[in-house]
């Protein structure tokens, strides 16, 4: 059965491998992008996923935009909360701004999200949901209070949601990728960067692709019994 998939952060890194991972199983995919409108434009063109324009850490943008992508598409039966932003500091540097923004974003839009489409999934008996964690938010990370609060926050949110989520037939599961090589990452100076591989013993960045699968894999028709997990993929740089 053909699904409807939203990715959010969905044109670039991580979000984008999964669009067309999604899509390559013979989901109709939305990606959401919140910026970078070229980007976007030339991921669509060589797609033919469409892409939808709203800010994730806007409570009333979500449920606007998530009303368009189904009165185009159809009823949202998958969605990946990808978005997310680095505003890297040391807290006695760190602004509101810099908290606030990294929070909203990251964690507001997981709640903005899913509030937008559970009541639906919860009408068909049928949803599947994973948000993207880090290891940075299983182990902390110098630099980054506002990006490990709000990625520890996302791990406790699926645990939760999973709980609402099992007898009406959603699985909310989280992903907690390591190092990858995205824009993100390559905004990492290099000496800071370096170190950080020097600590991953698989000795390389991940792709987005092998992170792309793993969220296949767990918003299958056929992944109703995987629910509440948080799967890492790391590289072995953290145990958990
Ligand atoms: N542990 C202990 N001390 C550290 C440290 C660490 N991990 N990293 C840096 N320090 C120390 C430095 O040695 C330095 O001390 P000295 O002055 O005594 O030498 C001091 O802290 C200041 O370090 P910087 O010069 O780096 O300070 P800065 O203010 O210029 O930059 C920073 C701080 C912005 C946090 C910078 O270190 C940085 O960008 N770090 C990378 C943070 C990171 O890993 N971000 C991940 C982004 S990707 C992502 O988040 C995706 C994902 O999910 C994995």
């Amino acid at each position: 059965m053909s699904r409807i998939s939203v990715v959010t952060g969905g044109t670039r890194g991580i979000g984008a491998a999964t669009a067309i991972a999604l899509k390559e199983r013979g989901d109709t995919v939305a990606a959401v992008f919140g910026y970078n409108e070229e980007r976007a434009k030339v991921f669509t063109a060589e797609t033919g996923i469409a892409s939808y324009k709203w800010d994730v850490s806007d409570f009333d943008a979500c449920l606007t935009g998530i009303a368009s992508v189904e009165s185009d598409l159809g009823p949202v039966d998958i969605l990946i909360n990808n978005a997310g932003i680095t505003r890297d500091g040391t807290v006695h540097k760190m602004d509101y701004e810099n908290w606030q923004a990294v929070i909203d974003t990251n964690l507001g839009s997981c709640f903005n999200m899913s509030r937008a489409v559970i009541e639906g999934m919860r009408g068909r008996k049928f949803g599947r949901i994973v948000n993207v964690g880090s290891i940075n938010g299983q182990a902390g990370q110098y630099g980054q209070v506002n990006y490990a609060a709000a990625k520890s926050g996302i791990h406790g949110f699926t645990k939760a949601l999973a709980q609402e989520g099992a007898a009406q037939g959603i699985t909310v599961n989280a992903i907690a990728p390591g190092y990858i090589d995205t824009d993100m990452v390559a905004a990492v100076p290099d000496r800071v960067l370096d170190k950080i591989i020097e600590r991953i013993p698989v000795g390389r960045l991940g792709k987005a692709s092998e992170i792309a699968r793993a969220i296949r894999f767990l918003t299958d028709d056929d992944a109703g019994f995987i629910t509440g997990s948080t799967l890492s993929i790391n590289g072995g740089q953290h145990m958990y």
